[in-house]
């Protein structure tokens, strides 16, 4: 029988160490207010001395796992997306396959910035249709802390450190589309753009991570619109309407570019998943966080249909549809 991908359970990771934005007032030229104001955001997450993503995406996969009753050996897949992996290799979804200790079974990383979750529950989704795996960690995971350069008031404000995780599982599909789990994924990207959002080093480069480097007016723009586009897809794709849609889940980068996509979908902002203002942008972590959040606490309720939505360096972004 044909499969489809269900989500069975989610979790997440934030390092104990909270820097607020009153914290950054005391290092850099900057206000509470003003950032609160421009992005919405009132702290981020620092991982700790030698707390790398490996150990981040490891919280999170325990926790989903212990919220799904399964071990580590109950797992054939491990996908992880980051933009600050541990090494240059391997991946770090085999550190975490290894520090889990989970069987031998696929285990790769997904490099696609601030759109890396949406990409990475894309393959998975393939992967599990055609038979390649029964149950797959998608893990987005980031240590942003390392790649800022906290002398830039542009940037640094902005990011910070964090996990998140979802389970999925292979289930029998009545019919010809799933109905339930991963419906659709809709995945673009321009690299025309790539000067809008990048590192100024890299492996091949310089030997060296750089740091975080951006146009933030033209991700801006460009944001709003290719997000509304990639939802518009999905909506398109599976003949709904945005008020079929009971949760918009978005990329949290910055609430205005949050509240004009929402406005511009027509989405009221009652049924958008907002949670920056705790962890602010987590690029690959941000979207298993925010769906992990409301999840847990009961907003979310299984069943209900959730739309993600993110854009990142590259640029790349698209959707994802999920009946929960
Ligand atoms: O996840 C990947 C996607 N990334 C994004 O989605 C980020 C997209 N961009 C943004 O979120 C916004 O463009 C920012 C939050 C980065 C900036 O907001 P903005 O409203 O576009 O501000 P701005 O760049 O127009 O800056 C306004 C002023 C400038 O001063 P002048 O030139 O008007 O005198 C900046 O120098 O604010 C100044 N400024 C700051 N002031 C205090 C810039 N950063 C800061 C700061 N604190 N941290």
């Amino acid at each position: 029988m044909p499969k489809y991908a269900h989500v069975i359970s989610t979790g997440s990771y934030l390092p104990e160490k909270a820097l607020t934005n009153k914290d950054l007032e005391k290092t850099v030229d900057t206000s509470d207010e003003w950032i609160f104001q421009r992005s919405g955001i009132r702290q981020r997450h620092i991982a700790a001395e030698g707390e790398l993503t490996s150990d981040m995406a490891i919280k999170a996969a325990k926790s989903a796992l212990d919220k799904a009753g399964l071990n580590p050996s109950d797992i054939d897949g491990i996908i992880v997306a980051t933009t600050t992996p541990d090494l240059t290799f391997p991946s770090t979804a085999v550190i975490v396959q290894a520090g889990l200790k989970a069987p031998v079974g696929l285990a790769f990383d997904v490099q696609a910035v601030c759109a890396g979750f949406i990409y990475a529950l894309s393959t998975a989704n393939g992967l599990i249709r055609t038979g390649q795996a029964k149950r797959i960690l998608v893990i987005g995971a980031e240590k942003l802390s390392s790649i800022i350069n906290w002398e830039d008031r542009t940037t640094c404000v902005l990011f910070g450190d964090g996990a998140g995780a979802v389970i999925l599982e292979a289930r029998d599909m009545e019919g010809e589309k799933p109905s339930e789990g991963i419906i659709s994924t809709h995945l673009y990207a321009d690299g025309s753009f790539k000067n809008a959002l990048y590192t100024n080093g890299g492996v091949g480069l310089n030997g060296l991570s750089g740091h975080i480097v951006m146009n933030g007016h033209e991700v801006f723009k460009q944001a709003v619109n290719l997000m509304s586009e990639a939802v518009n897809k999905a909506l398109e794709y599976n003949n709904l309407k945005a008020s079929d849609v009971d949760w918009l889940v978005p990329h949290q980068a910055n609430i205005r570019i949050i509240e004009s996509t929402a406005k511009k979908l027509k989405v009221p902002m009652e049924r958008v998943v907002v949670t920056l203002q705790n962890h602010g942008n987590t690029s690959a972590a941000s979207i298993p966080l925010a769906l992990d959040v409301p999840m847990r606490s009961g907003m979310i309720k299984p069943g209900q249909l959730a739309l993600l939505e993110a854009l990142g360096g590259g640029l790349t972004w698209g959707s994802a549809l999920i009946r929960l």
